[in-house]
């Protein structure tokens, strides 16, 4: 009977740890979390979130049962996975990396906390900003100490870098060590996550985009890699920060490079249809009413939304929801 009870308040104290946001360590269920809740939620970025996907369950990966010790540990990832996320402003790389935070330290992302906050506390973002240059040894510094303190401090981090490509120079020599001598750190970084992000590329995806006809299945993961790889590789180049041979040693540690495209009409069209149900329907219900819109009415709603020379929208997903303020929150009034 004691033995029944110890075991149940065990049981209990994992499900708590589990449960309650704030923990820094990926869940046993991140991997399926993943494959479940991004590809519910993102839309039209299927070949980006399917490499993610396999990415990140590859890196989390236990060994089978029964493996011995030092075959688990050949098995085992020795660095960080890092991934180059690229494309135009508003397509959801932000949005994406928010899921996945709430996917990797959530039982049941959906339930999950303030992300970032209490639902992702594993999880730091960092912008890539140019400073002042007198600021820039200070902020140099509260940057690192910031990186540093959370890869430390967290169990199992996301480490998220927006506009990565317009870190300067010494910034980018943080990152490059970090995630080419993870150890140097002394943090524990070999099962962590490494997330860039910038818009570096846009225009070269676009120009896939319209070359494939708008069709995003006829584009692969290799012929999107190749392209960003070399955006990346240019643009390191040109602005030259360390030697030419460390420049192609980072650029070869980054594992995957994904493409995140402009967004179609037709996906602009899904957005709103989103945005309407999710956001005014219950709004409605709450009044009594019920929210049935005609799809006449979504497409003029897409009308408003600002399209570059007819084909994309130029802030991505962004002016669905301030369409709908603009035009539909009225009504509901
Ligand atoms: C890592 O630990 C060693 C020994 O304690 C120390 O000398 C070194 O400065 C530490 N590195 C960092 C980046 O803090
Ligand atoms: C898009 O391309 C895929 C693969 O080539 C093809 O199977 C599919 O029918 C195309 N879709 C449209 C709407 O043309």
């Amino acid at each position: 009977m004691a033995f029944f009870v110890i075991s149940a308040v065990t049981a209990l104290i994992a499900a708590t740890l589990y449960s309650m946001s704030g923990t820094t360590r990926f869940v046993p269920d991140a991997c399926r979390n993943a494959g479940s809740y991004l590809p519910a939620h993102v839309v039209g970025q299927d070949l980006a979130i399917r490499q993610l996907v396999d990415a990140v369950c590859e890196h989390l990966a236990e060994p089978p049962p029964g493996v011995s010790p030092s075959a688990a540990r050949a098995v085992a990832p020795r660095k960080p996975l890092l991934i180059s996320a690229h494309g135009p402003p508003g397509v959801g790389k932000t949005f994406t990396h928010t899921l996945l935070a709430r996917a990797l330290y959530n039982r049941d992302p959906a339930a999950a906390g303030e992300c970032p906050g209490d639902g992702c506390k594993g999880a730091k973002v960092l912008y890539g900003m140019s400073y002042l240059e007198s600021d820039r040894a200070s902020q140099l510094s509260a940057v690192r100490d910031a990186v540093l303190d959370h890869l430390r401090s967290t169990s199992n981090p996301l480490l998220v870098v927006e506009e990565y490509d317009k870190l300067d120079c010494e910034s980018r020599g943080m990152l490059r060590q970090l995630v080419r001598h993870p150890e140097l750190s002394n943090a524990s970084m070999s099962r962590a996550i490494v997330l860039l992000e910038s818009n570096l590329g846009f225009l070269d995806l676009e120009a896939m985009l319209t070359a494939a006809g708008g069709n995003k299945s006829k584009i692969t993961a290799e012929a999107a890699e190749s392209t960003l790889r070399q955006v990346v590789l240019q643009q390191w180049r040109r602005k030259p920060c360390e030697s030419l041979e460390d420049t192609l040693a980072f650029a070869s540690a980054i594992d995957f490079f994904l493409p995140f495209f402009p967004l179609t009409r037709q996906e602009i069209t899904a957005l709103m249809r989103t945005e309407l149900h999710e956001h005014y329907g219950p709004r409605l219900r709450a009044l009594g009413a019920s929210l049935l819109p005609e799809p006449a009415a979504v497409s003029w709603l897409v009308e408003r939304v600002d399209f570059s020379g007819d084909s994309y929208p130029l802030e991505g997903a962004k002016q669905v929801s301030t369409v709908c303020v603009k035009h539909v929150s009225r009504l509901r009034r």
